[in-house]
C-alpha cells in the first residue's frame, strides 16, 4: 500500500515535472542566475581561499580533489562547461531531495571562491 502511494506519487511528479525530473541540477539554473559573473573569476588568491572552503565544506561528499566520492565528481566536463552563476545557483539552493545541501549560509564571496576553485580543478584532466 505504501510502495503503491509512492510509486504513484512519483509517477505524478513525473508526469507534472517531466523536464525537471530528467534535468541535471546544473541545467536547472534559471537565466537570471546563468547570466551572473563570478567578481573573482580567474583571481588565484580566490582560488586558494577556495580551496580551504571546499576541503571544509565539500571534500567530504565531492572528494579531496574534487573527483567524487558520496557525490558527483566535480573535476568534469559538466562543471567545466557550467556558467559560475549556474554553480552558483546550485551553491544557493543545493539539490536537496537528491542529498546536495544549500550553502546559502555561506556569505557569497565564499561561494564565488569556491567557484573559482572548482574552474581550477575542472581546467585540469579530462
Ligand atoms: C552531503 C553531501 C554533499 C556536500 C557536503 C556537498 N555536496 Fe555537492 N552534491 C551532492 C550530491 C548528492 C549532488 C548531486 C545532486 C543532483 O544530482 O541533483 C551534488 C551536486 C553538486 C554539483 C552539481 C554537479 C553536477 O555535475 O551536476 C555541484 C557543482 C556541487 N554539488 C558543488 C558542491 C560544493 C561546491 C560543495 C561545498 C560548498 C558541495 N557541493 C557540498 C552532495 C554534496
Amino acid at each position: 500500500m505504501t510502495i503503491r502511494v509512492l510509486a504513484a506519487a512519483t509517477l505524478s511528479s513525473a508526469v507534472l515535472f517531466p523536464a525537471a525530473a530528467r534535468r541535471p541540477v546544473l541545467e536547472r539554473a534559471p537565466a537570471e542566475y546563468v547570466s551572473r559573473p563570478n567578481p573573482y573569476q580567474l583571481e588565484a588568491s580566490a582560488a586558494k581561499a577556495g580551496e580551504k572552503i571546499y576541503e571544509r565544506e565539500c571534500s567530504s561528499c565531492h572528494g579531496d580533489h574534487g573527483q567524487g566520492l558520496r557525490g558527483p565528481a566535480l573535476n568534469s566536463p559538466a562543471v567545466r562547461r557550467a556558467a559560475p552563476g549556474a554553480l552558483f545557483w546550485v551553491l544557493r539552493n543545493g539539490s536537496l531531495r537528491a542529498g546536495m545541501p544549500s550553502f546559502s549560509h555561506l556569505p557569497e564571496p565564499q561561494r564565488w571562491q569556491v567557484i573559482t576553485y572548482l574552474k581550477t580543478i575542472s581546467d585540469q584532466g579530462r
